[in-house]
């Protein structure tokens, strides 16, 4: 996006799939009926596009990255998702063996002040059932476990008293056995980083993880994760999903949101500071807005790889002090504000020192501790989600843009104020468009842009779908509506 000529930045809404069934193409087409489009390339015709007008906007919404692109087979590995009250709910982990065999309950003993919850497991029995009795975890709706695959399992764990553990990866049922390794917890009372690598045996895509033992005692749980060990890349992500993102051959990536930025409450928008340093210390947050809890393995740190991977520009979408049901006064947004757990201003801040900052920068180090040296080339914030007509957006607006712009000049900010319906009222080099209507009102803005002053900040259209009026799950007149509104970005009259 930093060409010249360039003004108008679209993007694929890649999170809705367009299906095309032969239904929609039954519908009222006469097969004696030929169309014939013409086509003039004329080079006097031709208009210059910039190489970055195609990206893609990538939300944690339905699970698109936890449980999706995110390889983690584990659902609520840290048993965080219940909240900080014990006992809470450990969905989706569940017992193996009847309640007079075994017992567990969340307690606040874990090792990692962040996420303190844990997971206490008293195993009643002196004579166990043959497979023993313990917990499963069957991760996101099943784990695709895959014959000859190798997965590495981590958890934490604690005992007072030496106690062999069998980890398996298992059938919903329990009874198809894919893969099994025998893990000895030292008794002591210190908790201890267990690690063992699994390998598949046969195939099941609704498996889950078990831990089971024959001893009667207590062990406590925290911290457990399995990860496929082909990742791509290493870096966490499924391979058949990413292949389809790199097919699209992005050239920037807004990220992570959408109101997954925003949260209805401010306690539960997106945090970028709880999602990096290890996995293990992450408390992971629940998404309000959508509806469910991730453990924040792909934090801001994946993102900004993810975007290196896809060789794709980063554009960090941060919460400027604004929820859907609250906000931040503008007075109380510079200064450490005792409300809120937080310094908005000085955490962007902090973000962007984490992705540009050098190696002996406070955050900057952490980045390199992670394992990326170099830093990510951050060019563009976009300042909140769908918050201009909120209170105190403008004037939050106004103070994080002039803290970036003093200490990064070079990066370029996004308003969520529509510059296509005037000129806006506040310094900004691109303002964030988005539409969903039905098919009509979104083919009637096929040409929406051509009629817009060039010289105003830049329209950055980043979410746009036809969304209502019948689309159901996606239709072929909604497909094609909304290729006709992109080509009349593209046309870029
Ligand atoms: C289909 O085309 C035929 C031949 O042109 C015409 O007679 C007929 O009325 C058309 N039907 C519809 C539904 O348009
Ligand atoms: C699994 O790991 C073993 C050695 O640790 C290696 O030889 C094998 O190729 C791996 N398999 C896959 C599918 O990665
Ligand atoms: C635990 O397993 C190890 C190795 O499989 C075995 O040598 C040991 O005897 C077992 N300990 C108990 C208490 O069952
Ligand atoms: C996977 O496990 C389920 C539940 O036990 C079973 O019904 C199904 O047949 C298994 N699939 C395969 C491919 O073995
Ligand atoms: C696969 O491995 C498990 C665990 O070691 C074992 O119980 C099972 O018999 C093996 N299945 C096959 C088909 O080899
Ligand atoms: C437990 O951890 C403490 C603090 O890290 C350490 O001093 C102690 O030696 C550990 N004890 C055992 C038995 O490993
Ligand atoms: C930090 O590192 C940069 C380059 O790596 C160097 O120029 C600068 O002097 C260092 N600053 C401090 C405070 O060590």
């Amino acid at each position: 996006m930093g060409s010249k000529e360039a003004f108008l930045h679209a993007i694929f809404f890649v999170l809705l799939l367009l299906s095309l069934g032969c239904k929609c193409l039954a519908s009222g087409l006469n097969a004696t009926e030929m169309a014939v489009l013409k086509v003039d390339a004329s080079p006097q015709l031709a208009r210059k596009i910039p190489e970055t007008l195609f990206g893609i906007f990538f939300e944690e919404i339905n699970h698109a990255g936890a449980g999706g692109l995110w390889a983690e087979l584990v659902s609520n590995g840290g048993f965080e998702s219940g909240g900080p009250h014990t006992p809470s709910n450990i969905d989706p982990w569940s017992i193996i063996g009847g309640e007079s065999s075994i017992s567990v309950a969340t307690d606040r003993s874990s090792c990692f002040s962040q996420n303190i919850i844990a997971l206490r497991m008293e195993v009643l029995c002196g004579d166990c059932p043959a497979g023993g009795v313990g917990i499963y975890n069957p991760g996101f709706w099943g784990m695709n476990i895959e014959d000859g695959k190798n997965y590495s399992f981590v958890m934490y764990a604690k005992s007072l008293e030496n106690t062999n553990l069998t980890v398996s990866l298992t059938s919903s049922d329990g009874l198809q056995n894919l893969a099994s390794a025998s893990i000895q917890v030292a008794g002591t009372s210190n908790w201890t980083k267990l690690e063992q690598k699994l390998v598949a045996n046969g195939t099941n895509r609704t498996s889950r993880l078990q831990i089971t033992t024959n001893k009667k005692g207590v062990v406590w749980f925290d911290q457990i994760s399995l990860m496929p060990s082909d990742t791509y890349k290493g870096h966490g992500f499924r391979k058949e999903l990413i292949s389809m993102l790199l097919d699209l051959k992005p050239r920037f990536m807004r990220f992570p949101g959408g109101c997954f930025v925003e949260g209805h409450w401010l306690r539960n928008a997106f945090r970028w500071r709880e999602s990096v340093g290890p996995w293990e210390e992450r408390p992971g947050h629940f998404g309000d807005v959508w509806g469910y809890w991730t453990d924040d393995g792909l934090g801001y740190y994946e993102f900004l790889q993810l975007c290196e991977d896809l060789d794709a520009a980063p554009i960090w979408v941060f919460n400027n002090g604004v929820s859907h049901n609250e906000e931040v006064d503008t007075t109380a947004i510079a200064p450490f504000v005792k409300a809120f757990p937080y310094c908005f201003l000085q955490d962007i801040l902090n973000s962007l020192e984490f992705a540009r900052g050098s190696a002996n920068s406070t955050w900057g180090s952490v980045r390199v501790a992670m394992g990326h040296p170099e830093p990510f080339p951050v060019k563009y914030v976009t300042i909140g989600n769908e918050d201009c007509s909120k209170i105190f957006y403008r004037g939050n607006y106004l103070k994080f843009h002039s803290a970036i712009r003093e200490v990064y000049p070079d990066i370029q900010m996004i308003s969520n104020c529509d510059g296509s319906a005037g000129p806006l009222d506040h310094p900004a080099d691109l303002y964030d468009f988005h539409v969903y209507g039905d098919s009509n009102t979104i083919f009637s803005m096929k040409n929406k842009f051509d009629s817009i002053s060039r010289s105003g900040p830049k329209a950055f259209v980043s979410e746009y779908a036809v969304s209502s009026n019948g689309v159901g799950r996606a239709t072929f007149l909604a497909s094609l509506v909304e290729a006709a509104f992109l080509s009349g970005l593209e046309k870029n009259r």
